[in-house]
């Protein structure tokens, strides 16, 4: 059967957000919000999965709120909102609890590298961490979702759940819908040349808002002068930009700060190593910085003014979490009734 399209996404509240966040998923947003049904979540419940401090956790929720509208995102247009104010999320994650299996939960890398050692100190919460995401994705059905290529993972788990409950539940679903299927299987849309931002510092870890390091980062807010540091600092080789795809190869920290800038322009990497073969990196990072301060300076100021009115972003929140629910609300009845639950 068909489904009806409809995007969804998620940023977890837990710090400022970095041009990893902003390339591999925040600015990318805006472009379906002309053609598809779209929701942009603020996943607070998943940031809760590691303690986080309750007013930095408002904060950053806010925060959030705020980078979705500075990227572009239009509230009359996408339903914005937390994931805590719409208790259909809770609801559908303990439900699907209990359709994953701990062989699929077992097999995470992002719970891997988050529990590191000490597994046994980690949060219930981290480890059913992808079942309430995929909750998140089909309490409204949603068959896309738009991620960084670190959620690949995540989304193929969601599959499964998805095909699980479609399966075990056939008979009611047939009974209660007269359809064989009652979840999608959610396509993640995960392309273009930053769907891996790398750290500044070293070009096989992932750009991220935990390093100790804010050097090994661009943060969404940071100011011209920041940026033009953090490039100028940024790792490299000795060796002058290569005029082919082969040549990055063992070259981890070239064929990133490349890929930002095709990112940031917009342009195919190819298109971009061309024009740059055979030039210093010294010379490369003024044309990356002035790049990188062009685009990102817009987003930054209307970050910080936005920011500074946190009465506007509780009523996007707000209005988005009204009208969340109610696309919810048919979903999780639906889905009540089928698992046999009394009063659906
Ligand atoms: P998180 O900050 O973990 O909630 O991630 C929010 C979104 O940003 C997800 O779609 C991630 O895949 C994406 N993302 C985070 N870090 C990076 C990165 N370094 N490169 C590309 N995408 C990223
Ligand atoms: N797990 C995602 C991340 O860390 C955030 C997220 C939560 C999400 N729920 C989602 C992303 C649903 C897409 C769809 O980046």
């Amino acid at each position: 059967m068909s489904f009806a399209e409809r995007v969804f996404s998620g940023v977890q509240p837990t710090g400022t957000l970095t041009l990893g966040n902003y390339l591999g998923a925040i600015r990318r947003f805006a472009d379906f919000q002309d053609s598809y049904e779209c929701l942009y979540c603020v996943v607070d419940m998943h940031a809760i999965t590691v303690f986080q401090d309750p007013k930095e956790l408002h904060r950053n929720t806010l925060g959030v709120t705020a980078a979705y509208l500075a990227a572009g995102l239009d509230p009359a247009k996408n339903i914005i909102f937390n994931q805590s104010q719409v208790a259909a999320h809770a609801e559908m994650a303990w439900i699907f609890n209990c359709v994953t299996r701990i062989g699929w939960l077992n097999r995470m890398t992002q719970f891997k590298e988050k529990a590191g050692k000490n597994r046994e100190n980690a949060s219930a919460g981290l480890y059913v961490y992808p079942s309430l995401m995929a909750a998140d994705i089909l309490t409204y059905k949603a068959t896309h979702v738009p991620v960084g290529e670190d959620q690949k993972q995540h989304l193929e788990l969601a599959r499964d759940i998805a095909q699980k409950f479609n399966h075990d539940y056939g008979d009611a679903i047939r009974t209660q819908t007269n359809t064989d299927e009652f979840f999608p299987q959610p396509e993640p849309l995960i392309e273009g040349p930053a769907m891996r931002v790398m750290s500044l510092r070293d070009g096989t870890k992932k750009m991220s808002k935990s390093d100790p390091s804010d050097m090994s980062r661009i943060n969404m807010d940071d100011d011209a002068d920041t940026i033009a540091q953090k490039i100028r600092k940024a790792k490299t080789d000795p060796e002058p930009l290569p005029g082919e795809a082969t040549g990055f190869i063992g070259r981890p920290e070239a064929e990133n700060l490349i890929g930002i800038y095709a990112a940031l322009a917009q342009e195919p990497k190819l298109a971009v190593v061309d024009r740059f073969a055979g030039t210093q990196f010294s010379e490369f990072k003024k044309d990356l910085t002035e790049l990188a301060v062009s685009t990102l300076a817009p987003v930054s100021d209307e970050l910080r003014r936005l920011k500074a009115d946190p009465g506007h972003l509780e009523t996007v929140l707000n209005e988005g979490a009204g009208r969340a629910a109610a696309l919810a609300a048919p979903i999780i009845a639906d889905t009540k009734a089928i698992v046999g639950f009394v009063g659906a």
